[in-house]
């Protein structure tokens, strides 16, 4: 049964603008996150926009938003075929366990400006 489901839009320049400022990135996405779109050159900005739209669109689908979550704690990681699966420790998954949620469905996408994540939880 589906639990939640979640949809977020984000400008990338404001993206663009937090990886200018030493520290930021690493305050909102893990080591792993920033490791796997490294070498993505211009489209660092955009894979991260879409991962930050996840986060906050994961905050709609479990109904309370980011509030008491620690945003590091929902990450995004592409498995062999490139599909975003969402990862949850800590408060998120704590999140996750109170609503009874068991599997979460992440899809992103990105154009020059913008980037769309829509999230699915299920019991
Ligand atoms: C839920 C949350 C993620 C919404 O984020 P947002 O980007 O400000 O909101 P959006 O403009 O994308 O969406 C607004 C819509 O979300 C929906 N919404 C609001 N609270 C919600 C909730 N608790 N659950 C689900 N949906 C919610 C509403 O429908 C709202 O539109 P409406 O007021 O016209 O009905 C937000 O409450 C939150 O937790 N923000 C934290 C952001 C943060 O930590 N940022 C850190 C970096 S600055």
């Amino acid at each position: 049964m589906i639990l939640g489901i979640g949809v977020d839009v984000v400008h990338v320049a404001r993206i663009r603008h937090w990886l200018a400022i030493p520290g930021l990135p690493e305050r909102f996405f893990s080591e792993e996150e920033l490791g796997a779109v490294r070498d993505r050159g211009g489209a660092i900005a955009l894979s991260l926009a879409a991962r930050f739209a996840a986060k906050e669109a994961f905050g709609k689908a479990i109904g309370t938003g980011l509030a008491g979550i620690t945003l590091k704690e929902i990450e995004v990681a592409n498995n062999h075929n490139g599909k975003p699966d969402i990862r949850l420790s800590g408060s998120a998954a704590r999140k996750l366990g109170e609503l009874g949620g068991r599997k979460v469905h992440v899809s992103l996408t990105h154009e020059r400006d913008n980037a769309i994540a829509m999230v699915v939880i299920e019991d």
